[in-house]
């Protein structure tokens, strides 16, 4: 028996250095067709693609595991920092088992997202249409995607944000604001939970009238935490996982919306008249020809679209003002300045008037969505070969860019790593007095120098249109930062006064 196995052992040792070279042959072979050194399949035929430099890394894996590894939403991670220390801020890499380019260019980033559906499409891994649904419009593309779109952006007109949704938020506010009370509860409580519990019950509220602090709503509310874990989990769909946790949170969520639609249908059917709840759900169903699925797919994705990201800011805003007092000084002097006019004006509610004033608020949002990195980046896929600054990007390719980066880019805003509200003034109209920080007034600002993609709804376009903040007054090859924390307010105290603005003009 051991002179068997012996001579087996020995003819596969006489055999491994051939199957070791087949291996590497299949795997180089099979790298080299990922990383398109095929042939161009564009218009220019025999020419070999000048892909952005980079790595393939593990085979099937490729550079994913390094890629999502985690670090603070106030920098961009190592993984980032190396590669384009390395190859620049346009590079090749093979992530979620795709073929892709990541992008840390603003300029790449806006074509991108200037040509949604020309040259590119949405494209979020398949596991995300899995637990959003196939309906939800972070899958959709094409037409599907238009008609869905259409009717979430008609439903937040102006006219309701203005009439519904600002009532709605001071309301939500308050009720928050109350349970802080010394007499009310501890002292101490989480800015994150606060967070989440607010903008659920406000999207909760406006998606399907439930109300705050009824056994149903609270029900809903543990159910999606339960979902959201596994949306941001690995998808692997067997008992205990967290996805697979996800996937029964989303069947019995799902199960709450139909009932709902069931109950208002029948209500219909019953008093011949119209629904009076003046909700996404009731909007979803009179004025649109979606199908149930549909619905419950868009209510699902539209509640994880507005909640995850609106928390995430707040608590953010939260952490960031905690380290700058100066800022929560002028926030508090804007806001109290709002509440004496109203209360001349004897009025006691908050109105849209009163809001268009919050002109440094903004610049804290402002600030915050760029430092706090909600969405670090975007899933896109090359519908068509691309030629973008001497580099070919080739048709059916991944591009991902990353927003976070533009937003830490030092040659795009300086001291990039600080919270600065400050740095936005000069974007929305403020004019500096004397005692004006002298280099941040160097600056400047550039107003609407990128556009966002028209697959954007307003609600989240302020922040989208950073990639050109301010004037870049130095390049530099790696010009991102990453810092563990964000640095404070800046010294020197900045100061602003509004300008005063025209009756009827925006000030956003
Ligand atoms: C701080 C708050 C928010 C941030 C940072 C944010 C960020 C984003 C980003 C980056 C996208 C683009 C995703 C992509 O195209 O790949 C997006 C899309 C979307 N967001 Fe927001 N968002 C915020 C608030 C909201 C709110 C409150 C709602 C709804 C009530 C909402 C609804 C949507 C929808 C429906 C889409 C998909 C649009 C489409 O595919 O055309 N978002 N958001």
């Amino acid at each position: 028996m051991a002179a068997i196995m012996a001579s087996i052992t020995s003819e596969l040792l006489f055999f491994l250095p051939f199957i070791l070279l087949a291996l590497l042959t299949f795997y180089t072979s099979a790298v080299a067709k990922c990383h398109g050194l095929h042939r161009w399949s564009g218009r220019t035929k025999k020419r070999r693609p000048n892909l952005p430099p980079g790595a393939v890394g593990w085979p099937f894996i490729g550079e994913t595991f390094g890629y999502l590894r985690a670090h603070p939403a106030t920098s961009i991670g190592q993984f980032m920092d190396q590669h384009i220390c390395r190859y620049g801020k346009i590079y090749r890499s093979s992530l979620f088992g795709d073929r892709t380019v990541v992008s840390a260019d603003a300029g790449l980033n806006r074509y991108v997202l200037q040509n949604e559906g020309r040259l590119f499409e949405c494209s979020y891994p398949r596991s995300i249409g899995g637990i959003l649904g196939k309906w939800s419009m972070l899958v959709l593309v094409g037409d599907p995607h238009r008609e869905m779109r259409s009717i979430s952006l008609n439903f937040l007109s102006s006219v309701r944000l203005r009439a519904v949704l600002l009532p709605e938020v001071e309301r939500h506010t308050l009720l928050v604001l109350r349970d802080w009370l010394p007499s009310s509860s501890s002292a101490v409580f989480s800015a994150q939970h606060e967070a989440k519990k607010f903008t659920f019950n406000l999207m909760a509220k406006n998606i399907m009238s439930m109300d705050p602090g009824e056994e149903e709503t609270e029900r809903l509310r543990l159910e999606y935490i339960t979902f959201m874990k596994g949306v941001v989990s690995a998808p692997l769909n067997f008992p205990g996982t967290a996805y697979w946790k996800a996937l029964k949170s989303r069947a019995t969520i799902l199960g709450v919306i139909e009932r709902k639609m069931e109950e208002r249908l029948e209500k219909m059917n019953k008093e011949a008249s119209s629904m009076e709840e003046d909700d996404l759900l009731g909007w979803a169903m009179k004025q649109s020809n979606l199908s149930k699925e549909q619905i419950l797919d868009l209510l699902l994705s539209l509640l994880f679209a507005g909640h995850e990201t609106s928390s995430m800011a707040l608590a953010l805003a939260i952490f960031f003002l905690e380290g700058c007092p100066k800022a929560v000084e002028e926030l508090r002097e804007e806001h109290l300045e709002i509440a004496r006019r109203q209360k001349l004006r004897g009025e006691c509610k908050l109105s849209w008037e009163d809001y268009k004033e919050m002109v440094f608020t903004q610049c804290v949002i402002n600030e915050t969505l760029r430092l706090g990195n909600v969405v670090r980046f975007l899933h896109r896929k090359v519908i068509r070969d691309v030629h973008y600054n001497g580099y070919d990007i080739p048709s059916g390719w991944k591009i991902l860019p990353v927003l976070a980066a533009v937003h830490l880019d030092s040659s795009l805003y300086e001291d990039p790593s600080s919270f600065n509200p400050w740095r936005w003034a000069t974007r929305l109209g403020w004019r500096r007095t004397a005692t004006s920080c002298p280099t941040a007034a160097a600056r400047g600002s550039a107003p609407g120098r990128s556009s966002p993609s028209s697959r954007w709804p307003s609600s989240c376009t302020t922040w989208c249109s950073t990639s050109g903040g301010s004037s870049p007054s130095r390049t530099r090859r790696s010009s991102t930062r990453s810092s563990t924390s964000p640095r404070g307010c800046p010294s020197g105290s900045i100061g602003l006064r509004r300008r005063r603005k025209e009756k009827g003009s925006k000030a956003f």
